[in-house]
């Protein structure tokens, strides 16, 4: 069988950055490797043809765009995953038989996760996914489960200022969360591309998540690799739940997802259970104290 060929949508963002830079470290294990790219924003990709990596310049909902490739991973931001049902459908038109739709998340099936705002368009996406499968037996799709980034899970983003240490999150210490380096979240959705599919299986989840730990033990680590004390308050979810509602009402997307993201996350919707296909790589994930070192530690 021809090696897979796979084009990245979101290409320039957080996450979407390391995964491209993590392709052209195997690119060898694939046919091509490319980025859709918006005619208006190419020159954010100049240096990655030189990389070995093609920029396909076009329209993110037109079949053209998705010609010769097999396998397309979406890593597109909060206000873009709404656009997914119409990127899958063109992406179906062009010859596309694998998709990864943007989750690198949480597990949404469990208890009522499915029903927040942070995760609705990830669950429209899903449920169209599963349409199109039906209708297309040669079509799949693989949905990838990280649980938080670590990275992210200590940052501004949630309140945790590294350099005052100080943390503000919202939630509880003794909330559970589930974390994954994003330098391994990218190693494993590049190699999960070259994982064999089990028989006529069209939709997998693949589970990955390096610890599961309380926010106590989290915001411990920090402080044994850093060597300082935070200073730290649990904060009340509904006051992010009221800013997110605000965001709401005057129609700022982004933010109102971000918040709704921040009141979750320390209340466990970021804690996933196993079992995990950790096993089924060729790596061992960095453990928080790991990736704490690398990213805060002292250099
Ligand atoms: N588990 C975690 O802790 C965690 C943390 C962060 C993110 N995530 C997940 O990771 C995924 C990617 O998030 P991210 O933070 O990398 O997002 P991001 O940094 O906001 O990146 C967004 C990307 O989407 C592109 N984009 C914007 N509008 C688009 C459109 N209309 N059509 C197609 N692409 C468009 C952007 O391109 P331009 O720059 O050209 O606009 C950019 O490349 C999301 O599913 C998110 O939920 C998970």
């Amino acid at each position: 069988m021809a090696p897979p060929s796979v084009l990245v949508i979101g290409g320039s963002g957080a996450v979407g950055r390391p995964l491209v830079q993590e392709f052209v470290k195997r690119k060898e294990k694939f046919g091509r490797i490319g980025v859709l790219a918006d005619a208006r924003k190419v020159s954010k990709f100049w240096e990655l043809p030189k990389q070995g990596i093609e920029v396909v310049v076009g329209s993110f909902l037109e079949a053209a765009s998705y010609k010769g490739f097999d396998t397309v991973i979406c890593v597109c931001g909060n206000a873009a995953m709404k656009l997914q049902p119409g990127i899958i459908d063109a992406a179906i038109a062009g010859g596309v038989r694998h998709f990864y739709p943007t989750e690198f998340g949480t597990d949404l099936s469990y208890g009522t996760r499915g029903k927040l705002r942070y995760f609705r368009d990830k669950i429209i996406t899903r449920e169209h996914l599963r349409e199109r499968a039906k209708e297309n037996p040669e079509f799949r799709y693989t949905i990838v489960l990280t649980g938080s980034f670590t990275d992210w899970t200590a940052s501004d983003f949630n309140q945790i200022d590294l350099k005052k240490h100080t943390a503000r999150p919202y939630g509880t210490a003794d909330a559970l969360v589930t974390v994954t380096a994003l330098a391994d979240v990218v190693k494993y959705t590049v190699e999960s591309v070259l994982l064999p599919w089990e028989g006529n299986q069209q939709r997998r989840e693949l589970r990955f998540g390096a610890e599961t730990l309380t926010w106590k033990a989290l915001l411990e680590t920090l402080e044994e690799v850093q060597g300082v004390k935070y200073d730290t308050v649990y904060l009340d979810p509904h006051e992010a739940e009221a800013k997110e509602e605000e965001a709401r009402v005057k129609g700022d997307v982004e933010a109102e997802v971000s918040w709704c993201a921040l009141k979750l996350l320390g209340t466990g919707v970021g804690h996933m259970r196993g079992p995990f296909d950790n096993e089924r790589f060729s790596f061992k994930p960095e453990t928080v104290k790991e990736t704490f070192q690398r990213l805060h530690g002292k250099k």
